[in-house]
């Protein structure tokens, strides 16, 4: 197979030539699908949900599969609209308004999405919350909103520590509880009503905080506005190529931005079956869903792909996934080898996808009526303008490296970060939203993903912040100073390495290096916790104090470790 080029492949897709369309998009013409244009009366879930279920051709269709070990349901999208009604209803009675911030703490089940998209209704800012998170990143993301509401289980009720969290007025149990200080959601959801009078909102009010990690400094509230259902909408139909008949599955946890936009916006606003799966991985539960539920689309990450590739034929072999007719990715570099692995085992092009929690939506893709070059990003959406800059925010030329930069704003760009008005305003450079990865653009007008410019990690697709990871080694009794970078691993795309130094009176030893890793696992959470800890004699500082992630980097890898005139001694 020629792994430089792998054509289009045939087929009736939404978006036929992208070329063309790209010199002709413009956002305004995406308005007039939505009923707003007219009404002038805006609400995302609205158009999500109650929109195709006030449609006597699509009322009864299936929105949504959720299948997890123990438990199968299916809502159709009228039930679903009365069911976030009746949610709407209950956070109503509990005095929720609009612009309250109303978080959820939970494993994905029908009633994440019913409480989501109640919370949406009244018009309040929902947030989700990954489930494997531990008791300081639920602390800090709940502080850092002043969340008045949180949803979650009795099992993880003991994760969040209420009585620290002032503003936190109410919470909502799912599940079994006899708790008499809570809320109890299948008491009240029976007792309420399944109509809802919308809260009306305007197009560039907050709806949506995702917390996410950057170089420095807590996880930051990325802040997300109604309009970004423009982009929901119109990158589904054309990038995820959502069409009547299909069925849909995107494997990632709300918990996350690509399990919002589109594991709830994307599919619904184009009124498609979407199939959401609980439990956990294993390469025969993920083909038996392929199967069972007839998936056509698919959008799933390097990380997954990489798992199942390992797995080998023999664990496709024995499914019938040949409805599957469209495959995509998204998260970290998606590498030539899995490409060429999909094109043995599907059949199909494993399409990349690039963009970011504060993006909001997909911005550079590769389009399945448009040729692929595997190792690239793909090509800017129509309506998006996408260049490399250097530091002075002026374009490059092609085949430079560079910043991978965005013209600003488009539909989904995050608002705000919650209140850091300057964290906000350090992500823009000449009109450039400058995204933190380096990247080239190749003579034809695709990109290449070179790596991230700060210190971000990104393990398994899920991006951690080193900061939050030192904050939380140093708190151990044994640790004195901590330095966490990104190591380069096969699987993961990268794995958090830990270099520390020790407490007089603490000596290196396996069980206290497994007892310090458990203890930020406990803390924080699985996926951020190091999979690797080094004792070190000194963690490299600037001399004003700042640790040196880089030359971390270059001892771990062996590298050239470069200037290091400000090294503190
Ligand atoms: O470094 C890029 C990487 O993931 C970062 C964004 O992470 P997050 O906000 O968690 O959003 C992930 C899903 C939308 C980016 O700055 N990234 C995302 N997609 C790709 C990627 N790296 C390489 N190729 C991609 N397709």
């Amino acid at each position: 197979m020629n792994m430089q080029r792998i054509e289009t492949m045939t087929g009736n897709y939404n978006l036929e030539n992208y070329e063309e369309m790209y010199k002709n998009f413009n956002w305004e013409e995406v308005k007039k699908e939505f009923s707003w244009y007219d009404s002038g009366k805006v609400n995302i879930a609205y158009e999500t949900i109650d929109r195709h279920a006030d449609n006597p051709d699509k009322a009864d269709q299936t929105a949504l599969i959720y299948t997890a070990p123990d438990r199968e349901e299916k809502l159709t999208f009228s039930e679903l609209k009365q069911k976030s009604n009746q949610f709407a209803n209950v956070l109503k009675k509990h005095e929720i308004e609009k612009g309250d911030r109303v978080f959820l703490f939970m494993p994905r089940s029908p009633e994440f999405y019913m409480s989501f998209l109640g919370i949406l209704k009244v018009g309040a800012i929902a947030g989700p919350l990954f489930e494997a998170f531990m008791e300081q990143a639920v602390r800090d993301r709940l502080e850092d909103s002043e969340a008045k509401m949180l949803i979650t289980t009795p099992e993880l009720l003991n994760r969040v520590p209420v009585n620290e969290l002032p503003n936190l007025e109410k919470i909502v149990l799912v599940g079994d509880t006899n708790s008499s200080d809570h809320i109890d959601f299948y008491k009240e959801m029976e007792q309420a009503s399944k109509s809802f009078d919308i809260e009306w909102v305007d197009l560039e009010d907050g709806m949506l905080l995702h917390y996410t990690s950057g170089s420095t400094g807590k996880p930051k509230g990325v802040y997300h506005v109604h309009n970004a259902m423009l982009q929901h909408y119109q990158t589904a139909k054309w990038v995820l190529d959502l069409q009547k008949d299909d069925v849909y599955w995107c494997t990632a946890d709300p918990g996350w931005v690509t399990g919002t936009s589109y594991g709830i916006f994307g599919p619904w606003l184009n009124g498609v079956t979407n199939v959401i799966v609980g439990g956990r991985f294993s390469p025969e539960n993920w083909y038996k869903t392929l199967q069972d539920y007839k998936v056509s689309v698919w959008y799933s990450a390097p990380t997954a792909f990489r798992k199942l590739m390992s797995a080998g034929e023999d664990a496709v072999k024995p499914f019938d996934i040949s409805n599957l007719r469209h495959v995509l990715s998204v998260g970290e570099p998606l590498n030539p080898e899995v490409i060429a692995w999909g094109m043995d085992a599907f059949k199909l092009r494993i399409h990349d996808t690039w963009w970011m929690t504060e993006t909001g939506a997909q911005l550079i893709c590769n389009y399945p009526a448009l040729d692929m070059k595997p190792g690239s990003m793909g090509k800017p959406f129509p309506g998006i303008t996408a260049s490399i800059i250097d530091n002075e925010g002026n374009e490059l030329p092609p085949n430079q490296m560079g910043n991978l930069a965005i013209k600003a704003p488009w539909p989904s760009m995050m608002r705000a970060i919650w209140k850091r008005p300057e964290k906000y305003e350090s992500y823009f450079l000449n009109g450039w939203y400058v995204s933190g990865d380096s990247a080239y653009k190749d003579e034809e007008g695709y990109f290449w993903f070179q790596g991230r410019l700060d210190d971000v990690i990104n393990t398994s697709g899920e991006r951690v912040g080193p900061f939050e990871v030192e904050s939380k080694l140093i708190e151990h009794e044994a640790v004195a100073e901590a330095g966490v970078i990104g190591k380069p691993d096969p699987e993961r795309g990268e794995i958090i390495k830990a270099f520390i130094t020790l407490n007089d009176g603490y000596n290196k030893s396996d069980e206290l290096l497994e007892d310090i890793r458990q203890f930020v696992k406990k803390g924080l959470s699985a996926h951020a916790a190091p999979r690797e800890i080094e004792v070190a004699d000194k963690i490299p500082k600037t001399r004003s104090g700042k640790i040196m992630r880089r030359l971390l980097k270059s001892w771990e890898l062996g590298l050239p470790t470069g200037d290091t005139s400000t090294l503190e001694e």
